[in-house]
């Protein structure tokens, strides 16, 4: 159905039907059943010619307390029973990593989010809903969709003006899909790498940080939030994610604890002061830039779970950073408060928590909270200031006029221009480590090259997490170029590129049927994907597998690079010294061909490593203040570090341990 149509049958239905009833003079705890209306014209929420602020204060004003509190709960949609977005009057859904739709297509993402707006429009005030989704580097959940390079890669392109580009992308690939919220930028500056959300931020750095996620920021929700081409943001977590320390970790994933988090979500052993300066000052020039939602961290800093922190979340972020969006709790971050769940309600939202991504037993949470509001634990004025954010950010986002996408540009998710923009963006990100000989730029009439290693054909390891599923997945789950095409791609007609994951090469031989040696062997290794506390890891260090299948191309190959694929920097040290080149090319995502561009010599080197990159793991956490910069003290290769192919500039290498 054609949307201006759409919206004008819900108006005129809303008119003749439900309005009659929500047009009340109504005080707090009129029940529902004794409204009356007299009123015959638009209401005045409905008027799009008032501010956001005085639609917002008209529609509270015609609220009950179980209206305000479904606006103020956030479910997780595989968790939704049939007909409880109009039975509980939810204010927010979302998809959760792998939280797709069946078939996984824009069409049917669409289809299934119109169904449950329509729900929520045929409620007594027909109040839209926000949807929404982790799409951290394009659309994640969503097979088809362009995946950008993880934030750690997009780090080392120090280049606003591509993140910018890149948010514009993926708003509309997210909101032709029907999500009009996307749980991005990631604010975080982590501070060991140890941790398994390293690659989901920029840098360690917080000018960095603050930089670059600012203009993915109004990429993603361009100069007119209700423009069907943007989604509303949401820098998260706040506030020091990533400082946490390894092993304060209290979470433990799974009942039988077979996965214990180390560092995620840990506790941030810093000053205030430190907290301020190295943390918090992205949210300001977030907030300057337009954020109008923002995610709670997980995590704790002075001996309170961040979830709890009266402090942090109102005080300082709404009082004196003047944030006047909504806070919005992480995936049953409430729940980590207290064991008493009650208990833990009622301190979540008096420190300031907006809106509960519940994420599933949404009625447990609705009870609980209408309880501790009659009661006086929670008080009316701190839900009527949470329920008023929410509504004002709805406005702004012109949800009310415009609650469906339009549903004729699904030709733009996974476009061939959206291609570009993430090969560009690739091709920006790789970081040159080693280039002895400068054998890089490698030509491309080459008799024979070999390629090997198990992420050089796996569009699900080159993707790393949060790729249709929320630990991605291993193996061809979704469309694009992998790095082994991308380099057939590149060479000449007379190249032979021969590829053999385990880099066996034995049948391969001369003209005289002697083994081959190939020109250059091109060995990808590196980590296969982890979402959260699933990828904190102790140790760094290359796998045996991965140096198993270095060793063998190393014998067959006259020059070897080796290309780390990975979400952060790994221990290579020792095994560096026996390599011609290597490079750093994080987590591309679906365009890896953009690796191939600058190894190839079509584009310069630009990008510069975002973290330090450390020599043992014995270096870790890293003291920054007083680390050496140069000798064996030092890191492997400093921040900022990145050789062009002309630069003369070679890794100081050291024995191991010093
Ligand atoms: C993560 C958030 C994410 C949320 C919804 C949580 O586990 O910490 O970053 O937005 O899940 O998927
Ligand atoms: C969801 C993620 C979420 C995680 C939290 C997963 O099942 O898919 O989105 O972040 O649980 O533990």
């Amino acid at each position: 159905m054609n949307r201006r149509f759409f919206f004008a049958t819900i108006l005129v239905f809303c008119l003749l039907l439900s309005c009659r009833e929500a047009a009340p003079t109504q005080t707090e705890n009129t029940p529902i059943d004794t409204i009356t209306d007299d009123a015959t014209s638009t209401l005045a929420y409905q008027d799009a010619s008032l501010s956001p602020a005085e639609r917002a204060d008209d529609l509270l004003s015609r609220m009950t307390l179980a209206e305000k509190i479904g606006q103020m709960t956030l479910v997780e949609k595989n968790s939704l029973g049939n007909g409880a977005i109009g039975e509980w009057g939810l204010g927010a859904l979302l998809s959760g990593g792998g939280g797709y739709f069946q078939p996984n297509t824009a069409e049917s993402w669409a289809k299934n989010i119109r169904a449950y707006q329509d729900e929520a429009l045929s409620t007594r005030l027909g109040i839209p809903l926000l949807y929404g989704s982790d799409a951290v580097h394009g659309h994640g959940n969503l097979k088809g969709a362009v995946i950008f390079p993880h934030n750690i890669g997009l780090g080392a392109t120090h280049d606003a003006d591509l993140l910018e580009r890149i948010g514009q992308v993926t708003a509309v690939e997210t909101a032709v899909s029907g999500v009009n919220w996307n749980f991005a930028p990631v604010l975080a500056v982590p501070q060991d790498i140890r941790w398994g959300r390293t690659y989901e931020a920029y840098s360690e750095n917080t000018a960095v940080v603050t930089k670059l996620a600012t203009a993915y920021l109004r990429g993603l929700q361009g100069d007119d939030l209700a423009s069907s081409e943007t989604v509303l943001a949401t820098p998260k977590h706040f506030v020091g994610d990533g400082g946490t320390a390894w092993g304060s970790s209290t979470t433990a994933l799974f009942m039988d604890k077979q996965y214990v988090y180390q560092i995620d979500q840990g506790v941030t052993e810093v000053d205030e002061e430190t907290l301020r300066t190295v943390h918090l000052s992205p949210y300001q020039a977030a907030i300057d830039a337009g954020a109008r939602s923002i995610m709670v961290s997980f995590s704790s800093w002075g001996g309170m779970k961040m979830h709890a922190q009266r402090y942090l979340l109102t005080d300082v972020l709404k009082g004196e950073m003047g944030f006047t969006g909504f806070v919005v709790s992480d995936w049953a971050g409430i729940d980590q408060i207290s064991d008493d769940y009650e208990a833990a309600v009622v301190t979540a939202v008096n420190a300031g928590i907006d809106m509960n991504m519940v994420p599933t037993d949404y009625n447990r949470f609705i009870n609980i909270l209408t309880k501790a509001v009659e009661n006086g634990d929670v008080p009316q004025e701190r839900i009527d200031d949470a329920v008023r954010r929410i509504l004002t950010v709805k406005f702004e986002m012109g949800l009310f006029e415009n609650p469906s996408p339009d549903d004729n540009f699904f030709e733009q998710v996974g476009s061939a221009d959206h291609r570009a923009l993430a090969r560009e963006a690739v091709s920006k990100s790789v970081v040159l480590l080693k280039n002895d000989g400068h054998i890089v730029p490698l030509p491309k009439d080459a008799q024979r090259i070999f390629v090997a290693g198990k992420a050089a054909d796996d569009i699900g390891i080159q993707s790393g997490g949060w790729t249709i599923e929320w630990q991605g997945a291993i193996g061809n789950i979704s469309n694009g170029t992998t790095i082994l095409e991308g380099i057939e791609q590149a060479v000449g007609a007379e190249t032979a590129v021969t590829y053999n994951s385990f880099g066996k090469f034995d049948r391969i031989t001369d003209d005289n049927g002697n083994l081959a040696i190939a020109d250059y062997g091109i060995v990808v290794v590196g980590e296969t994907p982890y979402a959260e506390g699933l990828g904190d890891q102790a140790d760094l260090s290359l796998s045996e597998a991965d140096l198993t299948v270095i060793e063998r191309v190393r014998e067959r190959s006259e020059k070897l690079v080796v290309l780390i694929v990975s979400g952060r920097p790994l221990i290579i040290t020792e095994p560096l010294r026996d390599w011609d080149a290597a490079l750093a090319v994080w987590l591309p995502g679906t365009e890896a061909n953009g690796i191939a561009d600058v190894l190839f010599g079509d584009v310069s080197f630009q990008g510069i490593l975002p973290f330090t990159w450390p020599r043992t793991m014995s270096q870790l956490p890293f003291d920054f203040n007083n680390m050496p910069s140069r000798g064996c003290g030092a890191a492997l290769f400093p921040f900022g570090y990145g050789l062009s192919t002309d630069s003369m500039e070679t890794a100081v290498l050291c024995p191991p341990d010093q």
